[in-house]
């Protein structure tokens, strides 16, 4: 009788430890791909960018530890589904294809696709792709809208840089892609430009699982909190230089 009892006291004691231990580290896995400056890159062991600071602040606010996983980009989305990850952060912009399959959080910043050619090319606008061949990387909207453009050869990386590199070796005539990570690639060459007029404005928000609810919902409580406070401009203003 009594040893039981001093069993059962102990058993519960190792219960509430782990669960107390588990609530006190639980994890917050983000799948990124980071390969997609000023949003998300690797510098030296380390994943920094806006993403990965926005996500941290949300980690801190509802009381997870954050994790970053570094995947293809086309594996994001099916991550977060399986549960392999709670979030997607990615600058992933908002579709309504994407929708189907996983939550977005309100919005925490507006983009654009644009396009990146050599300084000598005679593309100008994006109807003077037409015919041309067109990088993107695999999965993104890039990739969508580059579908569109009459005749066009589409070359599919899984990275941006590769895309680049092609175009700086005039393998490709072209790259589409959101236009900070333009601006910085096209910062880091010589012999590249970024033209003006947009594709299309896109919103990159973060995915959630769709049975996800209550995180979404805490992720978004936390997303206005830190708006309010302008910690996200902060954070944004601190990788892009404002116009
Ligand atoms: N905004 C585009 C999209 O959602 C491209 C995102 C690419 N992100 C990345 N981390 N490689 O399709």
């Amino acid at each position: 009788m009594k040893k039981s009892l001093i069993i059962l006291l102990s058993t519960a004691m190792l219960l509430g430890l782990s669960a107390c231990g588990a609530s006190s580290s639980q994890k917050l896995v983000m799948a990124t791909n980071a390969a997609f400056p000023p949003y998300e890159s690797v510098e030296g062991n380390e994943i920094i960018g806006i993403d990965p600071e926005i996500a941290k602040l949300i980690a801190d606010d509802i009381g997870r530890e954050l994790v970053i996983e570094d995947m293809a980009f086309d594996s994001i989305i099916a991550a977060v589904q399986s549960g392999k990850a709670d979030i997607a952060m990615a600058g992933l912009t908002v579709t309504e294809d994407r929708k189907q399959n996983i939550n977005f959080s309100d919005p925490y910043t507006e983009a654009a696709q644009v396009i990146v050619v050599k300084k000598d090319s005679p593309v100008a606008s994006p109807d003077d792709l037409e015919g041309k061949t067109v990088g993107v990387q695999i999965g993104t909207t890039g990739d969508i809208y580059a579908g569109d453009i009459a005749d066009a050869t589409i070359e599919r990386y899984s990275k941006y840089f590769e895309a680049i590199n092609a175009l700086n070796q005039d393998k490709i005539d072209a790259v589409i892609v959101d236009r900070e990570p333009a601006k910085v690639f096209v910062s880091e060459s010589d012999e590249l430009k970024m033209i003006d007029k947009e594709f299309t404005l896109e919103e990159y928000a973060i995915g959630v699982a769709k049975e996800n609810t209550e995180l979404l919902d805490q992720i978004n409580a936390s997303l206005k909190k830190l708006q309010e406070s302008g910690e996200i401009d902060k954070i944004i203003n601190k990788y892009i230089n404002a116009e």
